[in-house]
């Protein structure tokens, strides 16, 4: 009998209710709101960013926060941080980071293709793990996460994560946003 011992890493993915809805939304923002100089994040990977406001993002979201209390078998109340939009060009990628001290983190995938940035998790205790006792369980350090357009996945926000470099000239956008489990 072999067990995985703590449910810590994890990560919710489905296609969304809404999702051609979100897809819309998302294609019609115009690139001319790009603003990365607002950012306090992104020194360290390529990418261009749109800050979006959560109230007007709360009606394309909470179909899914719905969805996410079904799939948890638990409901929450909590506080959205406001979402932004990522718009990779060809060779656009980010670096290993995570979303600490948020208590959840979400990434919406509008679009796929070839060559197209994959997502991936990084297990941050990869060091931790003796090589020859890797080789024999069969360790991975790096999760990539398989996604279609019209996906959405959620996360706890400690984990880390990253995009690959984007080999498209399609623009690769995502909305990502963070949140909170209130008492
Ligand atoms: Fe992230």
């Amino acid at each position: 009998m072999n067990r995985v011992l703590f449910q810590s890493n994890f990560y919710v993915k489905f296609k969304a209710p809404n999702s051609q809805e979100l897809i819309d939304y998302i294609e019609s923002i115009d690139d001319s709101l790009i603003n990365n100089q607002i950012f306090n994040w992104g020194k360290m990977c390529s990418s261009d960013k749109i800050a979006l406001k959560s109230q007007e993002l709360m009606k394309f979201i909470s179909p899914n926060i719905n969805e996410l209390y079904e799939r948890l078998k638990s409901k929450f109340f909590y506080n959205l941080y406001d979402p932004w939009l990522n718009l990779y060009k060809r060779k656009d990628f980010q670096e290993i980071h995570a979303h600490h001290p948020c208590h959840l983190s979400s990434v919406f995938f509008a679009n796929d293709g070839e060559g197209f940035s994959k997502f991936y998790f990084s297990d941050r205790h990869s060091n931790d793990i003796h090589p020859k006792l890797g080789k024999l369980i069969g360790y991975k350090p790096i999760n990539v996460v398989e996604y279609n357009r019209g996906d959405i996945l959620f996360f706890p926000s400690y984990l880390l994560h990253g995009i690959t470099p984007h080999n498209s000239d399609t623009i690769r956008k995502t909305l990502s946003f963070n949140f909170d489990i209130l008492d």
